[in-house]
């Protein structure tokens, strides 16, 4: 039986590896080493936090922290690209460039479909809604702000009765504004970053805000709280709705550097309240890289939220090995939650199957991994593989992927220590100490041991336990040729079945 099995994986293996030719870009603007093939990235300089992801007029549109004069930190000024589908991205010229002092931090974008504003001026208009950082001869205001696009986004004007919101304060910022269907107004969670507060407000018209709650300090409070994203998460099925609050942590999440976190609970029109069952605190993403993750305003309404972040961590963003841009984001995906025997938990499915290509059935898989290893057999990136291990007798099970005999990554279940995690302290580019690292995030056992992996030419991006837990990592590999081996390596079977795809580039 082992045998056979072995025989069966291998053969399926080896076929699928010998017919991969590599993907490679097709545009060579896109085609540089560890340049990311199904995740956006600026065709050049630095990115961060997404920002205004909005769909209009059948276009999804992706803001984003841009620096438009380097590839570090600096003259934040809003990037943009458009998509149809949400992973063919085409970039545009900055929409909101810095000016007079302000740089233009992480915000919003809504569709003001009423005029609501009055500053449309012939129907519906695109409202931005962002942080201006201004460096006073008292020192730094961060305030709220507002720029108004009557042509789909291409070009915004600053609303002159800016600011829109005021506290005088160094750190107020990330306004994340969506509207109240039912109590027919505006809803702001804005930061209050030392204090560990989120707080809401209310408006009919964009300009004038009314103070509703403060939500925090709760949870993680090691660092400073960013980017609040409020989700409505509808009903489906037997499952009632709910909302999602999710704060972004920085520095001193629990996986070092920034974090996200989120509370599962009730949004009462007012006040936000964290639900008392088991499971309603969790982290958006239990890996070092996806950090300031927003959901998209606008989406036609039978379509679950959509939730897309920053694919790096402020300990070594600096330092990202790749020219000429720096930063990308992680992929889409639709957010819902799942209620089980053990509380609640967000869940996250990766928005990817247009991309795929090529499939191979890997099925009955059971092998001793030093078989596959050495055999000379490669496979380049992108690629999607989705296994599902059933009900493993091993303790440790797992993939790991080698970029040449010293250089591997580990993703596993680890059910001794209840962990699932990704280990790349043998990667390859330590980019910096606290690069090398083994990420975790705690095993449900009452979960299913699935996996959903994808692998880009610079990360890996990981959904398992029926998407409960999400974990994104930056890997820089020493080789483009990707070896993959399933463990553990002593030739007992671990049941499993799955799939692999080759993904299509997006450029
Ligand atoms: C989070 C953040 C935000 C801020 C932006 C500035 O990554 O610090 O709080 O608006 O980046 O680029």
């Amino acid at each position: 039986m082992v045998k056979t099995s072995l025989r069966l994986f291998i053969r399926c293996i080896a076929t699928l590896v010998l017919s991969v030719l590599p993907v490679a870009a097709q545009n060579p603007d896109y085609d540089q080493p560890y340049r990311p093939q199904v995740h956006f990235s600026p065709e050049e300089h630095w990115t961060n936090d997404p920002n205004g992801l909005v769909f209009y007029q059948g276009e999804y549109h992706l803001f984003f922290q841009y620096n438009p004069f380097g590839d570090q930190w600096g003259h934040m000024s809003w990037g943009h690209a458009v998509s149809t589908d949400l992973l063919h991205w085409h970039e545009l010229p900055v929409a909101i460039p810095e000016h007079d002092n302000t740089m233009i931090f992480t915000g919003s974008v809504v569709v003001d479909r009423q005029n609501t504003s009055g500053l449309c001026t012939h129907g519906d208009c695109l409202v931005a809604i962002y942080t201006g950082h201004t460096q006073t001869s008292e020192g730094i205001r961060q305030t709220q702000n507002l720029a108004v696009s009557l042509d789909k986004g291409r070009n915004w004007a600053q609303y002159p009765g800016n600011p829109v919101l005021d506290l005088h304060l160094a750190d107020f910022r990330d306004p994340s504004v969506s509207w109240d269907p039912i109590a027919h107004h505006w809803v702001m969670a804005v930061s209050l970053p030392k204090e560990h507060k989120i707080r809401f407000y209310s408006s009919a018209d964009l300009k004038q805000w009314t103070q509703l709650s403060d939500f925090g300090p709760t949870g993680d409070v090691n660092g400073d709280w960013e980017c609040p994203d409020l989700i409505h998460i509808p009903s489906s099925n037997s499952a009632k709705s709910i909302w999602a609050l999710k704060v972004g942590l920085n520095p001193g999440a629990p996986q070092g550097g920034s974090g996200e976190q989120y509370f599962l609970g009730d949004f009462d029109g007012k006040s936000f309240h964290q639900s008392r069952l088991r499971g309603s605190q969790g982290w958006t993403n239990y890996g070092k890289d996806d950090y300031c993750a927003i959901s998209f305003n606008g989406l036609p309404k039978d379509q679950k939220p959509v939730l897309l972040g920053w694919m790096s961590n402020w300990q070594y963003a600096a330092k990202i090995p790749t020219t000429p841009w720096r930063g990308q984001m992680s992929l889409p995906r639709h957010i819902s939650y799942v209620s089980d025997a053990a509380g609640l938990a967000l869940k996250q499915e990766p928005i990817v199957a247009p991309l795929r290509g090529k499939n191979y059935e890997i099925s009955a898989l059971s092998t001793n991994t030093s078989t596959l290893y050495g055999s000379g057999h490669t496979l380049q990136p992108p690629f999607e593989i989705r296994l599902n291990f059933g009900h493993p007798v091993e303790p440790i099970f797992g993939l790991k992927i080698f970029s040449d005999q010293q250089h591997w990554i580990e993703v596993a279940f680890d059910t001794n220590k209840k962990e699932f995690y990704i280990d790349r302290t043998h990667s390859g580019a330590a980019i910096s100490p606290d690069f090398p690292t083994r990420t975790k995030a705690p095993l449900v056992t009452t979960r299913p041991y699935d996996l959903t992996l994808i692998v880009d030419r610079s990360s890996v991006e990981a959904f398992a336990q029926d998407g409960t837990i999400a974990m994104t990592d930056l890997v820089f590999p020493v080789s483009n040729n990707l070896q993959i081996q399933i463990f553990p390596d002593d030739a007992k079977p671990i049941q499993s079945e799955g799939q692999l795809w080759e993904l299509k580039s997006i450029w």
